[in-house]
């Protein structure tokens, strides 16, 4: 779908998922891990489909309600990859695309070190959210 309407996905798809196994391959991770890293990024933007056109397609910058839906779009792809259960840890991966390692990124704001997204080969539950975690206590 999101090709139909994105022309030169393809080539971004398969260079991002060249590049982050590059990354993973001198991060030291296994084949499992950077198969599941090649399809996380081949997959990072599906959740775009649930993005309205006018956002994804609008020539100017983005209003801060725009910014809101746009980034739901990492949540929103793992639900779609969480349907399928080959594909649970790669939604996870896919869930991740956006963080930064200062906790400046979304949807949880995790930062480097202990906050670090799970580990690839790691088929557990991802982590509680920081903000979660601090609503519990
Ligand atoms: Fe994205």
């Amino acid at each position: 779908m999101l090709r139909e309407t994105e022309p030169g996905l393809d080539l971004h798809q398969h260079e991002v998922a060249r590049l982050a196994c590059i990354v993973g391959d001198e991060l030291g991770m296994q084949n499992e891990e950077l198969d599941v890293l090649a399809r996380a990024a081949e997959l990072h933007d599906i959740g775009k489909m649930a993005t309205p056109d006018a956002i994804l397609h609008k020539p100017g910058p983005l209003d801060d309600r725009e910014w809101e839906i746009m980034r739901r779009h990492t949540v929103v792809g793992e639900r779609i990859l969480n349907s399928v259960s080959a594909l649970r840890p790669v939604a996870t991966v896919v869930r991740s695309t956006h963080e930064r390692v200062d906790g400046s990124g979304y949807p949880d704001g995790l930062r480097g070190g202990s906050d670090s997204p799970q580990r690839l080969g790691d088929r557990g539950q991802r982590r509680v959210p920081r903000d979660d975690q601090r609503a519990a206590l």
